[in-house]
């Protein structure tokens, strides 16, 4: 029944797109999209996002630089980090990957972040315009990459027209996916719940629902009878777990073969959300690196 959402055919297409509009900024103003990748300390599974996101940006004509930081970087040494990039005009976007080791205040890093280069859309400022933007995605805006490449991904598979009075399930509340997400599906007119652990029955609560986008972290959590026949499902959890002969394979927090019986569409993990979030990194580098052109001071 369920139609396979490809996320990497989407996101190559998405980066053809924007690798034209990098080349024609170049072109007409002189500008290179300038990104900075932070990483601090050596978590394999970060450090291998954050080298795909490093990548990704050089093939769409982004100067995408990888800085690696020791795990022991006090908090003070990392602000100072990036006062030089808020400092840097070459640079319009900061990423600091998260997590963070436990010693680093979060907090404070991501509030220093000049939120013109906040291209992860978690400094208070983007967050507060995007709860309080009546089209979130009108355009303007630095929105978290995550959701922003899940409604890319469901705008192509429903329509983003199509949303409004749908019943929307989001669940996690992170504000990496969760929160945001369910401002932007609000934006789009459905009707939104978010659930949770602890939700009371939350197979009751998702089979209601026409969408249902899972950001939790919990391998397979999701079963087919959680599903309403034909919703579209979108999994972002990414989880590493052991296979039968002791090797290792990603899942996502849905249990696909169940699910795929059931769902009108639905994302694999891997090859769903994943390559659209990185995506969606370089389209806001690129928003970033135009908006310098409308106000020249805060570059
Ligand atoms: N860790 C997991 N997802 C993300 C993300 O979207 N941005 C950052 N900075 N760290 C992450």
């Amino acid at each position: 029944m369920s139609n396979v959402i490809d996320g990497r055919a989407s996101a190559a297409g998405w980066q053809t797109e924007i690798a034209g509009e990098v080349a024609d900024l170049r072109e007409r103003s002189g500008i290179t999209p300038g990104l900075r990748v932070i990483i601090v300390g050596n978590d394999p599974a970060s450090r291998s996002y954050v080298r795909r996101k490093s990548r990704v940006a050089g093939e769409v004509g982004i100067d995408g630089q990888l800085v690696e930081l020791d795990e022991n970087v006090t908090t003070d040494e990392l602000l100072t980090v990036i006062s030089g990039f808020n400092e840097d005009a070459a640079v319009h976007g900061i990423l600091v990957q998260l997590p963070l080791p436990p010693h680093v205040d979060e907090v404070r890093v991501l509030r220093t972040i000049a939120p013109e280069k906040d291209v992860d859309g978690f400094h208070p400022v983007n967050v507060g315009g995007l709860f309080s933007a009546r089209d979130p995605m009108d355009g303007t805006r630095l929105l978290p990459c995550t959701p922003l490449g899940c409604m890319r991904l469901i705008d192509e598979t429903l329509g983003v027209d199509s949303l409004s009075g749908k019943e929307a399930v989001v669940i996690g509340r992170s504000n990496i996916v969760g929160k945001p997400m369910a401002a932007l599906l609000l934006g789009a007119n459905c009707s939104v719940s978010q659930i949770h652990s602890r939700t009371v029955d939350p197979a009751a609560r998702c089979r209601d629902a026409d969408i249902v986008i899972a950001a939790v972290g919990r391998p397979g959590l999701v079963d087919g009878d959680w599903i309403k026949p034909g919703a579209a499902v979108i999994d972002v959890g990414i989880n590493r777990v052991q296979t039968p002969d002791g090797g290792k394979r990603l899942v996502g927090d849905v249990d696909f073969d169940a699910v795929a019986g059931v769902a009108g569409a639905i994302t694999p993990v891997p090859g769903g959300v994943g390559p659209m979030t990185v995506a969606g990194l370089m389209f806001n580098t690129l928003t970033a690196a135009r908006a310098t052109l409308q106000s020249p001071e805060s570059s």
